[in-house]
């Protein structure tokens, strides 16, 4: 029996917990407040403001598992799953910290202990490394730690790294330091036999794996580079789940695991294929399906919709991964991927219940997904196949630009272009590919680029900045840190208070706008934003007086609107779920001063009573002057022992802010800024609702005057209308009896022109003549429509037989010509109706095309029309002539 994955996880969190650890959740996938991240890329991510100082820990010793994404930025490894047995777009890392209290001796001495002892893990096959130092960054070896594992092992087995391998850096910037990894040797007897486990640590083996590391905090990276001292030193362990699972479980893979086997099962029934464990392509596919579904299924849970930007377009590419290859590898050319994520959620029920709470929900999304990518494949195939004559013309290879098409536009990668290429005896220029995708990649290179300085201190912060924006408007601050960054050539400043009253943007809610005021400088704030835990103030110029006392004052009005709005989005989220009903939750929301907008989950279309519903019922609550009931610090399970309306996907600390308007009707957990009482709002009236993707609607409201406005211009349209339809005293009445009228004139209309053209084709039938054995005509007519002349052509051909007819007409001042011939003429081939209209066009300056037997061309010249009909004649004569 295989050991099982909540066991072994259990094992970790409860040795830390021995050791006086703090066990936390995970912290959500999607990183909200910090410019530099997209996923939480390693178990340190969510704490890094207390290894930076921005904030004290409220534990000092922490253990949890993390979920973690590498899929963008500094670490990134989607392309090599499937195709070895251990990397992972979504892995789950297991983490013990210290933040400012053990170092080196405790997280050597229990990582040691926890490996050995609990886990059981054979001492002859571990390996650990230490960092050998670093001239560039003017950094020793780590002997400290080198001399620690000394007591536990021998020094064959302890192992000198570089910096890429034992100096950890969370990205570009950040919090760093040397740290020590764990490697376990997992071969056969034999293979240890001949080649040492110590010649394969950091070779890429795929048996010879790191299964812990443990950074030992010391620095913080600078944007020029450079090093500085953390104020305090700090433990960040990182401990690769699956990887430990393939240990403990003595398998050669990460896959063969009770982490993957449910997954790798499901799949390999679905497809009726076996799951090897090997390198074929059909192993690579359920490697990659099983792996892919976690990352997609786990980021929508934690609010991410797969999109066309950042967080939202890694997902949607991961996506795509996965269905290339369920389609090309197993054959699935109908959505599958959704069908794993039951499977999934119940695996991860216990120790993460999210998944489970949303599984019809994230099927949903990830099945419209897959529809709507396999049209777009769909789509591409037969792109491919419309070009593949001129492949062949061209030596039989697909150009670089191209396949470069295909995979930008229809995300065929190069590897499924070569594999149809293959099949249809073509190749591919790989070269010319991969210009192409180059050119691209520096097109949006340049496109993103902003250079950003470092931190400069003006003053010493004494305490954690502090934000007073729930009870004050204005506040005394003084700059604590200031920052440049350009962008395409333009310059803005970002600065630091010691204390604020603007609220950064967060929650939905938009950042204040205000000033910086000094005795001797002004200079407007253009926005606030959260970066991690500091709130950053964006101005256009730094004042001269630095150092001065400031006086720090948001946009008041500007402010009481998005109050507004902000109240009365949790009064409609209340509302839906009341008329709604209780599935409704929150999936995004924007709050400004000019509106709101409210996407949730929901099937399907509301329905215009439901509209009206949800209006009526915030209205009462507006009208009922509910004040506002808001709690500042409480512990999170007293909040959500409330009923209060937590976000999957968003990270709660121990205490939370619960924002109450009537404890019957809405409480929320939510740090935005809001009315005293529901009467504030005035007036709320729904502007739109509308599908935002699968699954998810949107509705977009205004309040106050912005709702009075929206109602005086539909009052104002519909006055508009009265007025141009004179004036009725009784509009719906009078507009319907107007379109009665105009049904009744159309059907005139169409018979006068029905009766017009069998008059002109009795004309006509007199005007044919005898043409080297056709019956030809050529004739100017009147046609309303372009359709009419079509008709009228039509007409004639029933009646005579053998007939060539080049007809002619001027429909409002744009000619029209139309050739018709009898189908045996077409057929015999003399004859062709396209290039006569073709040749005929050319006197109205024109063009068009149609088939054999029939060809139309309109023109730009209607004096041309004679001309044309002139020509007709000894055109026809030379074709049979
Ligand atoms: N932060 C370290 C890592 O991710 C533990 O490897």
């Amino acid at each position: 029996m295989l050991p099982t994955a909540s066991h072994v996880r259990q094992q970790f969190l409860d040795f830390f917990a021995s050791k006086g650890h703090h066990i936390v959740p995970s912290a959500p996938l999607v990183v909200k407040d910090d410019p530099t991240l997209l996923f939480i890329n390693s178990g340190m991510a969510p704490f890094k403001d207390y290894f930076l100082g921005n904030k004290p820990a409220p534990h000092q010793r922490v253990a949890d598992t993390q979920k973690c994404l590498r899929v963008s930025g500094k670490h990134n490894d989607l392309e090599e799953v499937g195709y070895d047995t251990y990397h992972h777009t979504l892995f789950e890392m297991l983490g013990n910290w210290s933040f400012g209290d053990y170092f080196k001796t405790e997280a050597i001495a229990w990582a040691w202990e926890l490996l050995t002892e609990v886990y059981q893990l054979p001492k002859d096959r571990l390996y650990v490394t230490y960092f050998e130092g670093d001239a560039g960054d003017g950094l020793g070896a780590d002997t400290e730690t080198q001399q620690l594992w000394r007591q536990y092992t021998s020094d064959d087995r302890i192992l000198p790294g570089n910096k890429k391998d034992n100096f950890w850096e969370m990205g570009d910037t950040g919090p760093c330091g040397p740290c020590t990894e764990i490697h376990i040797d997992l071969r056969d007897e034999a293979e240890v036999a001949a080649t040492p486990g110590r010649e394969l640590v950091n070779a890429d083996h795929p048996q010879v794996v790191e299964i812990w590391n443990n950074v030992f905090m010391e620095f913080q990276r600078l944007a020029d580079k450079s090093l500085i001292k953390l104020p305090q030193q700090h433990v960040d362990t990182g401990m690769g789940f699956e990887r430990l699972m393939m240990a403990v479980s003595g398998v050669k893979s990460n896959y063969d695991t009770d982490v993957f086997q449910p997954l790798i099962r499901f799949i390999s029934e679905a497809a009726g294929v076996a799951y090897t464990g090997g390198m074929e392509k059909t192993d690579i596919a359920m490697r990659v399906l099983a792996d892919h579904v976690r990352a997609i299924a786990f980021t929508i849970a934690d609010g991410q919709l797969p999109s066309n930007v950042k967080a939202g377009y890694v997902i949607r590419r991961i996506l795509r991964r996965a269905v290339r290859y369920q389609f090309s590898s197993l054959g699935f050319k109908q959505p599958f991927l959704y069908t794993l994520v039951p499977v999934l959620a119940d695996q991860m029920r216990a120790i993460f219940p999210e998944l489970k709470q949303q599984q019809q929900f994230v099927q949903r999304v990830i099945e419209e997904e897959e529809i709507s990518f396999l049209k777009t494949l769909e789509n591409g195939l037969r792109r491919l196949e419309s070009l593949e004559e001129s492949f062949r013309q061209n030596g039989g290879r697909i150009d670089g630009k191209t396949a470069f098409e295909l995979s930008d536009t229809f995300g065929f990668p190069l590897d499924l272009t070569a594999l149809i290429a293959r099949e249809k005896g073509l190749s591919v220029d790989a070269e010319g590919f991969q210009q192409e995708l180059e050119q691209q990649k520096n097109r949006s290179r340049n496109a993103q680029e902003a250079e950003q300085s470092d931190w400069v201190t003006v003053h010493d912060a004494e305490e954690q900045p502090q934000f007073v924006g729930y009870d004050q408007e204005q506040a005394p601050a003084r700059i604590l840190r200031y920052r440049r960054t350009d962008r395409k050539g333009k310059t803005e400043y970002q600065v630091v208070l010691d204390q604020t009253p603007f609220y950064a943007e967060s929650g939905g809610q938009v950042g204040d706008t205000g000033y910086l005021e000094s005795d001797l400088s002004k200079v407007r704030v253009l926005d606030t934003k959260k970066e991690n835990d500091l709130i950053v103030h964006t101005v256009l110029d730094l004042p001269q007086d630095l150092d001065a006392e400031f006086t720090a004052r948001y946009d008041a009005a500007r402010k009481d609107q998005i109050r507004r709005n902000h109240t009365a989005t949790h009064l409609l989220q209340a509302a839906l779920r009341e008329v709604v009903g209780p599935h409704v939750q929150q999936k995004g929301s924007l709050v400004n001063e000019k509106l709101l907008r409210f996407d949730f989950s929901h099937f399907t279309k509301v329905t215009d009573d439901q509209l009206r519903q949800v209006e009526t019922l915030v209205n009462q609550k507006i009208r009922q002057q509910i004040p506002l009931d808001e709690r500042r610090n409480v512990p999170i399970d007293e909040a959500k022992s409330l009923g209060a309306t937590a976000l999957f996907g968003e990270k709660y600390g121990d205490f939370v802010r619960v924002i109450t308007f009537d404890p019957g009707f809405s409480v929320e957990l939510c740090g935005g800024t809001h009315v005293r009482t529901t009467g504030d709002i005035g007036f709320f009236k729904i502007t739109s609702e509308s599908a935002v993707g699968a699954g998810v609607r949107r509705i977009e409201a205004v309040t106050a005057e912005a709702a009075e406005a929206y109602v005086n211009q539909q009052l104002d349209l519909l006055q508009q209308v009265r007025e141009a339809l004179g004036n009725p005293q009784h509009l719906i009445p009078s507009i319907e009896k107007q379109s009665e009228e105009m049904a009744g004139l159309r059907k005139q209309i169409e018979q006068f022109a029905q009766q017009s053209i069998n008059q002109q084709k009795e004309q006509l039938a007199v005007q044919v003549k005898p043409l080297h054995g056709v019956n030809f005509l050529a004739a100017q007519v009147q046609a309303a429509s372009a359709d009419a002349l079509k008709k009228l052509a039509y007409d004639l051909r029933q009646t005579v037989p053998n007939l060539v007819a080049v007809l002619g007409a001027d429909i409002d001042g744009k000619p029209q010509l139309a050739v018709m011939l009898d189908d045996e003429l077409a057929k015999a081939g003399k004859l062709n109706a396209t290039t006569l209209v073709r040749e005929l066009a050319k006197e109205i300056q024109g063009g068009g095309g149609g088939q054999p037997f029939f060809a139309t061309a309109g023109g730009k010249n209607a004096a041309g029309l004679s001309a044309a009909i002139g020509r007709a004649e000894a055109l026809v004569g030379q074709g049979l002539g």
